[in-house]
């Protein structure tokens, strides 16, 4: 496929390496070459596939806006938007793109929102519970977008007279590429759910194989409901 990949950051960077391994043909655009979405025009993407963004918070908004205005297909990695996910979906079905976002596209990661979901159950029995993220120091957004998709999981999955959102104590200290636990306590025990990231691989194998996924479809996809079929 011709991508195009915004953000050539710590994830960005690892993303084109991976998008090249698997033989697509890959465009990257930083900040300075993108002021006012200005690679983002109709023209300037009339040969790209499909767009994946690494960026951050504060621009990729202004970038998914711009991208489904022109008709184009997007995988978005970056966070710090998921509240206005409704209005993004209009807009992707309103332009009849394709959409896939994940606050983390790591196949570990989804396995264990399915194991946070599946522990949810200790809520219905006396249990209260706790989420705890740790992330480097340079991270803009707090609590991270895979902590606010635990907290969402586990509400959902718990009892419908007891839906709560549980806690999210967030730590921001060197490199640490990214760390969720999950808490569970009752009078009696302790559960400890831990998913930590050794790399950012993870995160780069899920986005390019997602792209390869979102080829020739259109609506908005959570990778969460996705990645089995991958
Ligand atoms: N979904 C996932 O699996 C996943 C995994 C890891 C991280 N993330 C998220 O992905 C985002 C990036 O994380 P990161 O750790 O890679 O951050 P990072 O190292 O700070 O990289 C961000 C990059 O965005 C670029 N950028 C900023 N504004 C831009 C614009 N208008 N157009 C194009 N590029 C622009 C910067 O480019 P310059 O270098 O040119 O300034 C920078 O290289 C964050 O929101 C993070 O939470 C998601």
């Amino acid at each position: 496929m011709n991508i195009l990949l915004l953000g050539r950051g710590k994830t960005g960077s690892l993303v084109g390496e991976v998008a090249r391994q698997r033989g697509h043909d890959v465009q990257v655009v930083g900040a300075a070459e993108n002021v006012n979405c200005s690679a983002l025009t109709a023209e300037r993407l009339r040969d790209v596939e499909v767009v994946i963004d690494f960026t951050l918070p504060s621009c990729v908004t202004a970038h998914i806006e711009a991208c489904v205005a022109a008709g184009k297909n997007m995988v978005v990695g970056a966070t710090g938007w998921h509240g206005e996910a409704d209005r993004i979906r209009k807009l992707v079905e309103s332009h009849g793109t394709g959409f896939i976002y994940a606050a983390n596209f790591s196949v570990g990661v989804n396995l264990f929102l399915e194991v946070a979901r599946a522990a949810a159950a200790a809520l219905r029995h006396d249990y209260s519970g706790q989420i705890f993220e740790r992330h480097h120091a340079h991270k803009q957004d707090a609590p991270s977008g895979t902590a606010i998709a635990i907290q969402r999981v586990i509400r959902e999955a718990s009892a419908e007279d007891k839906q709560e959102n549980l806690e999210i104590t967030s730590f921001r200290e060197g490199d640490v590429v990214g760390m969720h636990e999950v808490v569970l306590e009752s009078a009696a025990d302790r559960i400890y759910l831990c998913h930590d990231a050794k790399s950012r691989q993870g995160f780069a194998d899920g986005a390019v194989r997602a792209a390869e996924w979102l080829a020739g479809k259109k609506g908005f996809y959570d990778f969460k409901d996705v990645w089995r079929e991958l």
